[in-house]
């Protein structure tokens, strides 16, 4: 995932009652593919093949290819985040030969300088670096354990971020002297580290990755919220404090509740904190945040900033569609899967809209409670749009984001609607026609322009989510099935345990310890895996 954007306001408090919840199978039972599947699967395969042929040749070790200028970009460290990011799907498509050299690769990186002048973003090298390595070591059989050893290098750098007993990590840190940079954070980029730090607990046998990440998440759960469930969106690490109370299932809020649900299921525990918190702010946003376009009548999670709800939508806040259904699948609530369905169908409908096809990266919409936006209202070509689409668009461009095409694939697998499938099929055409550029593919800055101009960035999550995202899409469901795996904010899969838990107050008591149940022992390191 990207770099999130956010913006702030005024705090204020709410409270909450539970549903109480129970646990069932995520994915649809019995779901197959038509025998035109491998069609698409074949040409995600040869996208992601075009792409990391160029990135090899002209960006090898470094974060992104650029694949107009036929070079790099460092962004993220400059260690090589595309092979961070691309390792798992590498492995999932075959790429064996691919997947060793990267393997290789990864144990040449030394964590303890970053290769760029700028300082390093605990949140963003979490789910890409940890993320990226301890996936990749799971789906191998735990063959490499230098994916480790490299997880836990990072890792006790971006300790740093943890000053004295602050419960909320500095989210950026000068890697040379090991002095994090002073500045407010926000809840995505303090809150999106118990997956990846819990599993490294798990392998390394040392818990401090753990509590620092709970013990984040947990301070932040214990906030008074301007919605309840859902913390202000900016937070002070210096005094644990929220900053404005800007609400929010977009950047600088998602990975957090994301990951609320994920974690409970990961982790398996029998401590209904988290998913007691997820249900909670599911069922605030549904009183509080859903709306329905005056046009078309496609429903959307607006912001609220503290004072008016803001008629606005972004590709990031997307994600929301399929965590509402992975969620809804985990608490056996039909409700919350059929609003997830339709926040879904309409975050689609913004790539079917478009003379591209493929949708921008925000966008706004009218409701029966008005059209306030925060910003400027739609001139006259954007009402025309929007009263031919149900909304219309904000900021034009699309960077390579995944979020549209991620909730499109937990629909598939949950629902089983072959629409689905179709969705996604489109998507590639797309990309396969407006995003290549002489070597590789890059984004666009009109997604309403057949002849856009093109961006000059492949983004890492280009390899690690949209493709893998899509390739999964046309793959046996029973492979990486939503039951087994549970994936973290840059699609990395983890695996989960085979028991599911019941979550929610009041039910079955499964494990004491988080990953407790979870066997898996690091054993010794070699320099490189060969
Ligand atoms: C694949 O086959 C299904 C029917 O099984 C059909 O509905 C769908 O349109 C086909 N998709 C493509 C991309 O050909
Ligand atoms: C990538 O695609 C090219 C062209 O189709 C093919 O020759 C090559 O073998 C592919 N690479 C891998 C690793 O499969
Ligand atoms: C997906 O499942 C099929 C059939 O079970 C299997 O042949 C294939 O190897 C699997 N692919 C991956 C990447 O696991
Ligand atoms: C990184 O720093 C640690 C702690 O100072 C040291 O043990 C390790 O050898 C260093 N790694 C490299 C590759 O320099
Ligand atoms: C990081 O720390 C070093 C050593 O104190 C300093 O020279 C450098 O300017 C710092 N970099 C940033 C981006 O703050
Ligand atoms: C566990 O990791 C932390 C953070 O890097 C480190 O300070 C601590 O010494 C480690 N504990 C052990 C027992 O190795
Ligand atoms: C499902 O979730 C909705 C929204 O929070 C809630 O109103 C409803 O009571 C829940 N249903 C069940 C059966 O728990
Ligand atoms: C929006 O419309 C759908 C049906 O089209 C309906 O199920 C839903 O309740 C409506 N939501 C709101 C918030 O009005
Ligand atoms: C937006 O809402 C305001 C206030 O209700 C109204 O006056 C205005 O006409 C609306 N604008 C559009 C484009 O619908
Ligand atoms: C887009 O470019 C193609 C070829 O460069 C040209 O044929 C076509 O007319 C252009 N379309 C538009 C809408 O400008
Ligand atoms: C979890 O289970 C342990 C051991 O059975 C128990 O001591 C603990 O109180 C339980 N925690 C919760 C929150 O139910």
């Amino acid at each position: 995932m990207s770099f999130r954007r956010w913006f702030l306001a005024a705090l204020a408090v709410s409270s909450a009652s539970l549903p109480a919840v129970h646990a069932g199978n995520v994915q649809k039972p019995g779901l197959t593919l038509p025998a035109n599947a491998s069609i698409q699967q074949d040409a995600v395969k040869q996208i992601f093949n075009t792409s990391y042929t160029a990135y090899k040749q002209y960006a090898w070790g470094h974060d992104d290819l650029a694949p107009v200028d036929e070079t790099y970009v460092d962004g993220l460290g400059g260690w090589g985040a595309s092979i961070a990011d691309a390792l798992g799907t590498m492995y999932l498509m075959g790429y064996t030969d691919w997947f060793e050299e990267a393997i290789d690769y990864v144990g040449t990186i030394n964590f303890n300088q970053s290769k760029t002048p700028d300082t390093v973003s605990v949140f963003e090298t979490t789910i890409r670096y940890v993320g990226g390595f301890i996936s990749a070591y799971e789906l191998s059989g735990q063959k490499y354990p230098i994916l480790v050893q490299k997880a836990q290098e990072v890792a006790d750098k971006m300790v740093y971020g943890f000053v004295g007993d602050n419960p909320i990590p500095y989210n950026y840190i000068n890697f040379t002297d090991n002095q994090p940079a002073s500045g407010t954070s926000n809840v995505a980029q303090a809150g999106s580290l118990t997956l990846e730090w819990g599993l490294l607990s798990q392998y390394t046998k040392n818990d401090t990755y753990s509590t620092l990440a709970t013990n984040s998440v947990l301070h932040m759960i214990g906030l008074a919220d301007p919605i309840a469930g859902i913390p202000a969106q900016g937070i002070d690490p210096a005094t644990g404090e929220s900053v404005g109370s800007y609400v929010t299932w977009g950047g600088g809020t998602d990975s957090y509740l994301e990951y609320l649900i994920k974690y409970a299921r990961l982790t398996n525990t029998n401590d209904t904190t988290y998913a007691d918190a997820w249900a909670t702010a599911v069922d605030s946003s549904i009183q509080k945040l859903l709306r329905n376009s005056t046009v078309d009548d496609w429903l959307y999670l607006a912001d609220f900033d503290g004072t008016n709800i803001l008629h606005v939508g972004s590709h990031l806040a997307c994600f929301y569609g399929g965590n509402w259904i992975l969620g809804g699948a985990l608490l056996n609530n039909q409700t919350i899967i059929d609003y997830g369905l339709q926040l879904t169908d309409a975050c689609m409908n913004t790539y079917a809209s478009t003379a591209t096809q493929i949708g921008p990266e925000t966008f706004a919409y009218m409701s029966s409670d008005g059209n306030a936006t925060g910003t400027t209202p739609p001139d006259a070509a954007q009402l025309a749009f929007y009263n031919e689409h149900g909304f219309y668009i904000t900021t034009a461009d699309y960077i390579l984001r995944p979020e549209v095409l991620e909730s499109n694939f937990y629909a598939w697998r949950v629902s089983g609607d072959q629409k689905y499938l179709d969705n996604a099929a489109k998507a590639i055409q797309s990309f396969e026609k407006y995003l290549p550029t002489t070597v590789a593919y890059t984004g666009i800055n009109d997604v309403n322009q057949v002849n856009s101009t093109k961006t000059n960035d492949m983004e890492s999550f280009w390899f690690a989510e949209v493709l893998k995202y899509l390739y999964l899409t046309f793959d046996d469901p029973n492979n990486i099935s939503l039951d087994d795996w549970v994936f973290n904010t840059e699609c990395h899969p983890f695996k989960a345990p085979t028991a599911l838990p019941v979550y929610g107050s009041g039910n079955l008591i499964q494990n004491s310890q988080p990953f407790a149940s979870q066997s898996g022992s690091l054993p010794q390191v070699s320099p490189t895996h060969s």
